[in-house]
């Protein structure tokens, strides 16, 4: 149940637009509901890809007749779904219900003459309608309903924040505004499949798969695509029709690592991308990065697409994280906040750097869930006793086993709220040991640092490695600065409130105002100080008074 919205309190028509908004947006999931997914993370992934291969991308004329299209369409065979969007054009991804269709339109399609300039005949699932007669159709055609792709401006999303009834409602209303909707999910399946047509030029049977945030639960509307192309498919096939005696192999080229054979594989098929790949824009292979990657824009998706291989350990990251999220509903909520208060504050950059990255601020919000009492989020190491034979998977030597079955882990006991948990989270980390201690969600408590890095967050798979390797001093202090802050300002807020007149930013909204940020930096000498001396007035208010602290947990 959605709890009531302060809407009198908010400037008449943006409360009744607000609130019109929120009601059309209604199949959006929210933190507050039961959502615990009954699918495993790899049956979800391959419902979806099935899904997408069963669909075609059209680009539309701006005006069209819906019923028309949809009816010409059908001459091919039934249509299960279809939803149109807007990206520098209107474009509709409509799926059949039988692939055979999507075969049967590919035949009655012609490749376009151009003029002067001549076509790569490429013969994809991305189609350009056309009206033949235009003039005559004019009166028929009519705007199409489009579903958005975009999360809201800064604007919006204060005004909803500001109208919310309490914090937990703020977290919940963020995570409703930002998370991926389900036509941007289906779209990010549908450009990994196109890609697969792509890549199986080369290798018929490997798949495409997307990983990272657009399929670990925690990604927001405008987030890159992470693209893996998984190629062992086909190794795993043959392996399982070799019997009796003899075994088989193909005869191949050798080349001298793993490293090597994956940029190879990469910078073919990045050229193939960029030659013949229809709306693959702005091809980019960098191939001598530590995760060598294909980067490109996919203009008709309007996504930024990173294409890896032989980077199978991510994906079973996403896997987890997918696990993670879907446990409590609570969590999701949080991430999406601290992930947005991070961006707000610039902890976070889409360019590489000495910054802290989504995923660690991910991987210290779980650690965060692990460390309350009772524990909101299990461990890896509990996961991993939980799982059966068919969950073993070692990955390059590493031990990357946990269960699947989200039925089998019990639900938590832990009941504080949104609110109380984002105060701690901040105060947590305001007071953390960085300087000794390291962050392990795989045995959910701090372990002595084993190296110097000034932010230490064990990968939970690749146990002698860093996540946050790249992270510099000065920007490990900037967040525990801004913690402070943050955690003194819900403090203090919870004592008192500014009245829902005042219009006041409050709560997650007064988190979110760059102008904390901007504070901090005008102070910068004082910096120090200032975050030294939060934390004192925090740890002496709450020894002072440990009684006093349950009256801040939430209401
Ligand atoms: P966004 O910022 O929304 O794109 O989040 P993301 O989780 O997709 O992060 P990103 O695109 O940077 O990376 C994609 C995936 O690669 C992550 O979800 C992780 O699974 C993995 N990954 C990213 N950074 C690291 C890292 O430093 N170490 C390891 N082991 N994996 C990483
Ligand atoms: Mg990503």
């Amino acid at each position: 149940q959605r709890p009531l919205r302060r809407l009198l309190s908010c400037p008449g028509t943006v409360a009744a637009d607000l609130r019109r908004e929120e009601q059309s947006s209604g199949s959006a999931e929210t933190g507050s509901e039961d959502r615990t997914p009954k699918k495993r993370f790899s049956e979800v992934q391959n419902e979806r890809r099935e899904q997408a291969q069963r669909t075609v991308l059209i680009h539309c004329p701006d005006k069209i007749n819906e019923k028309k299209f949809l009816k010409f369409l059908s001459q091919h065979g039934p249509i299960n779904s279809h939803f149109f969007y807007e990206s520098f054009g209107l474009y509709a991804a409509v799926e059949f219900c039988q692939k055979e269709s999507v075969t049967s339109l590919q035949n009655i399609t012609r490749t376009p003459s151009l003029g002067p300039e001549a076509a790569i005949p490429f013969k994809s699932r991305y189609l350009n309608l056309k009206l033949r007669n235009s003039l005559n159709q004019t009166s028929e055609l009519s705007s199409i309903q489009c579903s958005n792709q975009s999360s809201p401006s800064s604007k919006k999303l204060y005004q909803l924040l500001c109208c919310a009834e309490s914090v937990d409602d703020q977290l919940n209303t963020l995570l409703r505004e930002f998370q991926l909707t389900e036509e941007n999910t289906r779209l990010r399946y549908l450009t990994c499949s196109l890609i697969e047509d792509v890549a199986a030029a080369y290798f018929p049977d490997c798949a495409v798969r997307p990983f990272g945030s657009s399929v670990n639960s925690f990604g927001k509307l405008g987030c890159d695509l992470d693209m893996f192309l998984d190629l062992d498919e086909i190794g795993k096939f043959t392996a399982q029709k070799t019997s009796g005696n003899f075994l088989m192999e193909f005869q191949v080229k050798n080349v001298p690592s793993e490293r090597v054979a994956t940029q190879k594989i990469l910078s073919v098929i990045g050229e193939c991308l960029d030659q013949f790949g229809p709306g693959c824009v702005g091809v980019q292979r960098i191939l001598n990065a530590r995760c060598p990657l294909v980067r490109f824009s996919h203009q008709a998706s309007g996504f930024q697409c990173d294409l890896t291989t032989n980077n199978r350990i991510a994906l079973k990251s996403s896997e987890l994280l997918y696990m993670y999220g879907a446990l409590d509903s609570r969590v999701r909520a949080l991430v999406f906040s601290v992930r947005c208060w991070a961006r707000a504050h610039s902890l976070t950059s889409s360019i590489p750097g000495a910054w802290i990255t989504n995923f660690s601020l991910t991987m210290m919000v779980i650690f965060f869930l692990q460390r309350r009492s009772p524990p909101i989020l299990p461990t890896l190491d509990y996961l991993k006793t939980l799982a059966g034979a068919e969950d073993k998977c070692i990955i390059e030597g590493h031990n990357c086993t946990f269960v699947g079955d989200l039925n089998r882990i019990k639900p938590s006991r832990n009941t504080e709220t949104l609110e109380l948990l984002l105060k701690e989270f901040f105060e947590y980390f305001g007071n953390f040991a960085f300087n000794k201690n390291s962050i392990n969600i795989r045995q959910g408590r701090e372990q002595n640092k084993p190296e110097s890095s000034p932010l230490h967050i064990q990968n939970p798979f690749e146990t002698s490695l860093n996540v946050s390797k790249n992270v510099s001093q000065s920007q490990l202090q900037k967040f525990v600065d801004l913690a402070r802050e943050s955690a003194w300002i819900l403090h203090q807020e919870g004592k008192d409130r500014p009245s829902p007149s005042s219009n006041q930013p409050w709560g997650l909204a007064a988190l979110l105002l760059p102008s904390v940020a901007n504070n901090m930096s005008l102070s910068k000498k004082k910096k120090k100080p200032a975050s030294e001396r939060i934390k004192n007035l925090l740890d002496s208010i709450k020894s002072s008074g440990a009684e006093n602290s349950t009256a801040t947990n939430g209401r």
